[in-house]
């Protein structure tokens, strides 16, 4: 007999019970779904709605369901449809009939809701944390390579040298920037949708802050239409997630390229790469490679959300359904690239010869040598134009600009003088940018030092909302 069976005549056709379940993937939902209930039936008991004996069996017998659950004495059933139906078969078990009244003043429409809202703002805090590891991992490589210098590619054309500090610590600041969208995204996850009963509000006289009040919601929807049809947190978290995978990617780009032998700029440890079954002498970086793979699934969570939601009225719409394994493979996808990233990048070993080398043997210089020219009066596109020509001269010749002698300088420009030498040393180079935010060693050291501490004010921000959040707060010996 089905929950809802009452208004049926006949048997669920067994393809449509399969076609329609949802337990094979919501069953993931089971503590939120047990917190839930357990917050809303104290409401029911202290609204005066269900008597208060009757509220300490239920609340005994959620605390049996989810310890049997925990010991596996209980199964999942695609007879019972979702995760919310399973769970109160299983009270039933546990407490009789008795377990009816749970649903009281409640609809599945706001139940699920509200297992989403807990669960999103649960695991997007272990991404937050994760991001500031990975961050972490990025911000002692900086400071290992304050003195490497690389080159810095526009069009993948060697441009100008920078340190590999700077380098990285773009990475950091696109990975703030991922942070910051979290936190954002949290204040529209943390909020209360229970209590719009299926659409319209509840006969019974509930208290929707009380129950927001347990949970620890910030506040609560203030439509319950809205609140039954509203995936935006979701969708919102799905687009974090894309621009976050994406950053990834990129990173992950660049370790690919760097440890290919054409550059030798770095090493990956042995242990995050694999071998070839056929090729002996293969060490591949598939880990890099995957994680830039993966974001093709993370994008397509995003656009089948927001698909799904786009045509649907008001209010819930059993598409919504489909919301939840996007959710769930982007959560493990994007944190599963995160935690291993990490160490992956603190055990990288940097190639710093190769890369000062990569400098060294080319014309990343040229800029510079304009720069000398416009110091000396001369204006910037004159000065661009003698640098060109000397950049050619130098191709024919087979050298670079610092190995021309001071005779062959003034054959572009009279006014050059040896101190034109330094001006082009690698070290000089980088340390003139010295402008809020370039590469000059001091300007990358304050930013680190920015860096280091934002991290530590964030480790807090997580760890404060995680103690707030963590579901043994609510439930018993929870491990
Ligand atoms: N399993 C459903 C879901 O995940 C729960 C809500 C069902 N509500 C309904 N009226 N059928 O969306």
């Amino acid at each position: 007999m089905k929950l809802w069976g009452g208004r049926f005549t006949k048997q669920t056709n067994e393809l449509v019970e399969e076609f329609t379940a949802s337990i094979p993937f919501d069953y993931q939902l089971w503590e939120e779904d047990i917190v839930g209930s357990l917050a809303h039936i104290q409401m029911l008991g202290k609204c005066g709605i269900i008597d208060n004996n009757e509220v300490k069996q239920i609340i005994d017998g959620l605390h049996q369901v989810y310890e049997g659950i925990q010991e596996e004495k209980y199964t999942f059933t695609i007879e019972n449809e979702d995760i919310h139906m399973n769970i109160e078969k299983m009270l039933r078990e546990e407490i009789g009939p008795l377990a009816g009244k749970l649903h009281t003043g409640r609809s599945r429409n706001d139940q699920v809701a509200l297992d989403l809202h807990l669960y999103l703002r649960r695991k997007t805090l272990e991404v937050a944390e994760q991001t500031l590891l990975l961050q972490t991992a990025l911000l002692n490589q900086a400071k290992n390579h304050l003195d490497t210098v690389m080159p810095g590619y526009t069009h993948m054309q060697r441009a100008q040298p920078v340190l590999l500090s700077h380098h990285l610590l773009a990475y950091v600041n696109m990975l703030q920037r991922d942070f910051e969208r979290i936190q954002d995204n949290w204040k529209r996850i943390n909020i209360l949708p229970l209590g719009a009963g299926a659409l319209a509000g509840t006969t019974f006289p509930i208290d929707r802050e009380y129950v927001a009040g347990i949970l620890h919601f910030d506040d609560v929807y203030r439509n319950s239409m809205d609140a039954v049809s509203d995936r935006d947190f979701l969708a919102e978290f799905l687009f974090q997630a894309s621009l976050q995978a994406m950053h990834l990617s990129r990173l992950c780009e660049e370790l690919v390229i760097w440890s290919s032998q054409e550059f030798s700029f770095i090493e990956l440890d042995d242990a995050y790469c694999t071998g070839s079954s056929i090729m002996p002498q293969k060490k591949n970086p598939d880990v890099a490679e995957l994680i830039r793979g993966k974001t093709g699934r993370v994008y397509g969570h995003l656009m089948g959300m927001l698909t799904i939601l786009k045509g649907l009225p008001l209010t819930y719409n059993k598409d919504m359904q489909d919301d939840k394994e996007g959710m769930f493979d982007t959560l493990t996808t994007l944190k599963g690239a995160l935690t291993i990233l990490a160490p992956m990048i603190e055990s990288m070993h940097v190639n710093q010869a190769e890369m000062k080398k990569a400098v060294t043997h080319d014309f990343a210089n040229a800029t510079d040598l304009a720069d000398y020219l416009v110091r000396i009066n001369i204006p910037f596109r004159e000065a661009h134009e003698i640098v060109g020509k000397a950049v050619l001269y130098c191709i024919t010749k087979n050298k670079f600009l610092s190995d021309l002698s001071i005779e062959e300088f003034k054959q572009f420009s009279p006014l050059i003088e040896s101190n034109v030498y330094h001006a082009l040393e690698v070290e000089t180079v980088v340390n003139a940018r010295n402008v809020l935010g370039g590469t000059a060693r001091n300007q990358v050291e304050l930013q680190l030092d920015i860096l280091q501490k934002w991290i530590e004010t964030n480790k807090d921000w997580v760890h404060k909302h995680k103690k707030q959040t963590q579901l043994s707060n609510w439930l018993p010996r929870h491990s």
